[in-house]
């Protein structure tokens, strides 16, 4: 599975899911519940709640927007692919006045357009973005000085990171982000069908003046139960919780997050400097590159799902085609949850095969030693 999520998960967490139900209103429950709550905390780097949903990750986008957006508030959305046009509609739901400010393919969002566009848009008091818009491969590769920007504007900040949390270091508390979500599916391992968010004091406070809040996803309701009861206000999807915490507990406490997150370094640096050598095209500029899914321009003339077509039938590999608009006109390859060497070298040498097979020229064996030189440099264990 070298999608980008659902990715492949570790044995043990499918052992975490065989198991009997247990009440939601239950001591045992509310013991996993403080366990999720405290890695999920570690996880963003916060001392806020990050609340834990029973929905994929658009719902916790839902989440974040409807209870932060008001109607008369001015959100600005830079829009680098799909994950940006679904933010900005989301907002629009809330708010008549959104400003999308339009990035060039290829390209994501940093420091200088931003700050641009507060220039001219003073009004502003909303900044919501994908940090890594996975339709398009592109990362922010500086979020630290756009978050510089953001709290010198004193703007709220709604950070979708549902593909690049875990695949890289987000110190939600020290980068000041009020609102960041991930999903259960992604860098973090687990099936999906969770989505966290992370909620600062002074977004949650902006939320509880609002006029209407959504009703089942209304955060007041979603704090109340967490801190006085370690519990959720509504069922919650329990086999995936116990799956989740399971993975968590792999990531920190035998992994370690911090080589966690080297492994997607590691494995993302190995992945493109393998598909260089296969002499494959990027959809994206050097320093927008993805560490955690790689946009790639199909070979002269042969259509990206032919490709994807051999290597899932003749390799067992699944990678994934462009999305929405950029459907049949890119294929996407992730390097999320559970990078290890093998998954990575068996994917550029299924992919050299299928260039061969496809009447494209690609040396495999040498993109297979270019990833194996970057291992014996790089990996962390
Ligand atoms: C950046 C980003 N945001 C939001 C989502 C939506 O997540 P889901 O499909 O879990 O609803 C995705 C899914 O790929 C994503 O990559």
């Amino acid at each position: 599975m070298m999608i980008p999520g659902p990715t492949d998960v570790d044995q043990r967490v499918i052992d975490a899911m065989r198991r009997q139900m247990i009440d939601h209103r239950s001591g045992d429950f509310r013991v996993m519940m403080r366990e999720l709550e405290e890695r999920s905390r570690r996880i963003f780097q916060t001392e806020n709640d990050v609340y834990l949903l029973t929905c994929s990750g658009t719902g916790g986008v839902e989440f974040a927007v409807a209870n932060l957006v008001d109607k008369d508030d001015r959100v600005l959305v830079p829009v680098f692919g799909v994950f940006g046009e679904r933010l900005a509609e989301a907002c629009e739901f809330y708010t008549r006045n959104v400003v999308r400010v339009e990035i060039p393919l290829g390209r994501a969002a940093d420091p200088e357009v931003l700050k641009k566009a507060l220039d001219e848009n003073k009004d502003v008091n909303v900044v919501a973005f994908p940090y890594n818009d996975t339709s398009t491969g592109t990362i922010c590769h500086d979020l630290e000085g756009i978050m510089r920007i953001c709290r010198e504007r004193g703007v709220y900040t709604i950070v979708d990171a549902v593909s690049i949390l875990g695949g890289r270091d987000i110190p939600v508390d020290r980068l000041g982000i009020d609102v960041c979500i991930t999903g259960s599916q992604k860098c973090l391992a687990a099936p999906p069908g969770v989505a966290l968010v992370s909620f600062s004091e002074r977004a949650y406070e902006k939320a509880r003046r609002k006029e209407k809040r959504p009703h089942y996803l209304d955060v007041t309701k979603y704090r109340h139960f967490m801190r006085d009861r370690s519990e959720t206000p509504f069922t919650p999807v329990i086999t995936i919780f116990f799956a989740l915490n399971e993975s968590l507990r792999i990531i920190l406490e035998e992994v370690g997050f911090g080589k966690w997150v080297r492994r997607h370094e590691a494995g993302a640096e190995a992945l493109y400097k393998g598909l260089e050598r296969l002499g494959v095209s990027f959809m994206t500029e050097p320093r927008y590159r993805s560490p955690t899914v790689i946009a790639l321009n199909p070979q002269q003339g042969i259509d990206a799902e032919e490709i994807r077509r051999v290597m899932r039938e003749r390799f067992s590999i699944m990678i994934a085609g462009g999305l929405a608009k950029f459907r049949g006109k890119m294929f996407r390859i992730a390097n999320i949850g559970n990078i290890s060497q093998q998954r990575i070298l068996l994917t550029i040498e299924a992919l050299g095969k299928t260039l061969n097979i496809l009447g494209v020229k690609a040396d495999v064996e040498e993109a297979v030693n270019s990833c194996k030189e970057v291992f014996a440099g790089r990996w962390p264990g």
